[in-house]
């Protein structure tokens, strides 16, 4: 008789722990820099993954993006994310970005607040949200950045009370695609990480704080994002740079 073996196991669709149907994800934003990265970590972990954004498939035509289910869709019509929602268990929002100060509180805060409000209708069992860390110094600059991201958290705490994680990055490092060309930035910021992770509370200085403020890899932001959404023991709420580091070293 055929053992269980691991390699069997690996192709099973992961089940979120104690839920009793496979987990299907839905990532807004899965063809971003971020997004990317969490659909090719999740599809080799065997779940089901789809994608909402406003154009809709990756431009990439690397053959794992053929295993994704692409939707076009903007969290700013709400009315757009309904069928993308329907059956699914767990989402995760990439979207945000830069702008002006009413751009910035749109694509920060009420995009994301839209998408809540739709998972929380649709009866998504859990959310994780990539936010920001906070960049005091430069708060002035990109106020309604963080004034978004934070509006955002509020209402997913209030939707999803203990069914939430936020991540909290700073910058995220990885490799950057230039048009056709892949630039790896590594070698630039992993040494940063390295240093930066041992000067803990600095980071909240002001003035100062977002120099000392850890660089974070892409694969280690896409694990805890992961694990966030699959693992019901991972901590709930807002996770911090300094505590994403520690738990992304974690098996
Ligand atoms: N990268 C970093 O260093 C870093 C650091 C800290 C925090 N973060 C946060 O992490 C998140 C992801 O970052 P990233 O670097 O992966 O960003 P990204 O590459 O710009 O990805 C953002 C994604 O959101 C989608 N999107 C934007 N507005 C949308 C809308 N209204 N409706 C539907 N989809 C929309 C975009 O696709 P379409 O254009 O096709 O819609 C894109 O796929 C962002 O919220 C960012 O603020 C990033």
């Amino acid at each position: 008789m055929a053992s269980q073996s691991s390699s069997n196991k690996l192709h099973e669709p992961l089940v979120v722990k104690g839920a009793t149907q496979p987990t299907k994800l839905l990532l807004l934003g899965g063809n971003g820099f971020i997004g990317t990265e969490i659909c090719k970590l999740a599809l080799d972990q065997g779940l089901s993954v789809s994608s909402l954004s406003r154009s809709g498939r990756s431009s990439t035509r690397e053959p794992w993006a053929d295993k994704v289910e692409w939707h076009k869709g903007n969290l700013l019509e709400p009315e757009s994310l309904k069928g993308a929602m329907t059956g699914v268990s767990v989402v995760i929002s990439l979207v945000g970005g830069f702008g002006s100060y009413e751009e910035m509180i749109q694509m920060n805060g009420t995009a994301n607040i839209n998408a809540i409000r739709v998972a929380a209708e649709k009866g998504v069992e859990r959310f994780v949200f990539v936010s920001a860390a906070d960049f005091r110094a430069v708060e002035g600059l990109i106020r309604g950045y963080h004034e978004g991201k934070r509006l955002a958290e509020a209402e997913l705490k209030s939707k999803f009370p203990e069914k939430c994680v936020i991540l909290r990055p700073g910058y995220v490092y990885g490799t950057k695609q230039l048009g056709s060309m892949k630039l790896p930035l590594w070698p630039v910021f992993a040494p940063f990480e390295m240093v930066l992770q041992h000067f803990g509370p600095l980071y909240r200085l002001p003035l100062v704080g977002p120099f000392f403020t850890p660089p974070i890899s892409v694969a280690a932001v896409a694990k805890l994002a992961l694990r966030g959404a699959t693992d019901p023991a991972f901590p709930h709420g807002a996770i911090e740079i300094h505590d994403m580091i520690r738990l992304s070293k974690q098996k």
